[in-house]
């Protein structure tokens, strides 16, 4: 897979790329995540943003830089997605993570400021997608939260191959809770269930437990069918 980022900060991908599932991800080949600086895009002054039409306060940036950047990318690569990071986008979840990361090639835009010209919305952009209702000062952080999740799916990343499949949101069900060495900690006990090694009775006890949870911490997950 291959994961295009333009943005006015690409240093801030440096971090993301170089640690833990993602960097082994990179290392392996599995993906690609190229950062594209805009100011690399814009006309001779480097100038990405200005102010909005109609008075409003705040900076905007031009459509211009994201649109050379764009035609350059599409003239070496074909694009499922075009996708941009706002608040009001679509919220991302388990369901949208799991369609982007069976995609070849994709673009994601970080928006910074007041946001992108609307144009490159109308125009240029396939997907929007917001990662939570709140507002973050740009898309990076954003970014870097929908690369994670679209990465840590792709065949052979997660060591364990069912360890994904067993997440919370996997079936729109929050996980049953885990354990570890030692049985008894403090006087607190793993359940004993977990140690009894009926395999059978292991997954019911899982099921009723995540169906409890789901109920319990979040019932909304029922009517997302
Ligand atoms: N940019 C700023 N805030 C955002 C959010 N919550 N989701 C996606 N992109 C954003």
């Amino acid at each position: 897979m291959r994961i295009d980022v333009l943005t006015l900060f690409p240093d801030v991908f440096d971090s993301l790329n170089s640690f833990s599932i993602i960097k082994k991800a990179i290392d392996s080949k599995k993906v690609e995540v190229n950062t594209y600086n805009l100011r690399d895009y814009a006309d001779n002054s480097r100038k990405v943003d200005d102010y909005p039409y109609g008075g409003i306060p705040g900076m905007v940036i031009k459509i211009e830089p994201i649109d050379n950047c764009i035609e350059y990318l599409k003239k070496k690569n074909n694009y499922d997605e075009i996708i941009y990071l706002t608040p009001d986008g679509v919220l991302l979840n388990q369901k949208e993570s799991n369609y982007l990361s069976n995609l070849k090639n994709i673009i994601i835009i970080c928006g910074h400021y007041k946001g992108v010209d609307h144009r490159v919305r109308e125009h240029i952009v396939t997907k929007e997608i917001s990662i939570g209702d709140y507002v973050l000062s740009g898309g990076e952080l954003p970014a870097a939260v929908l690369c994670d999740s679209i990465i840590r799916l792709l065949p052979g990343i997660i060591g364990d191959e069912s360890s994904a499949l067993s997440d919370t949101f996997q079936d729109n069900l929050i996980a049953p809770p885990i354990y570890t060495r030692p049985e008894i900690y403090k006087g607190l006990k793993v359940p004993k269930v977990l140690l009894s090694g009926n395999q059978s009775e292991i997954q019911k006890w899982n099921d009723d437990k995540s169906l409890e949870r789901t109920k319990l911490l979040r019932p909304n997950l029922f009517d997302n069918e």
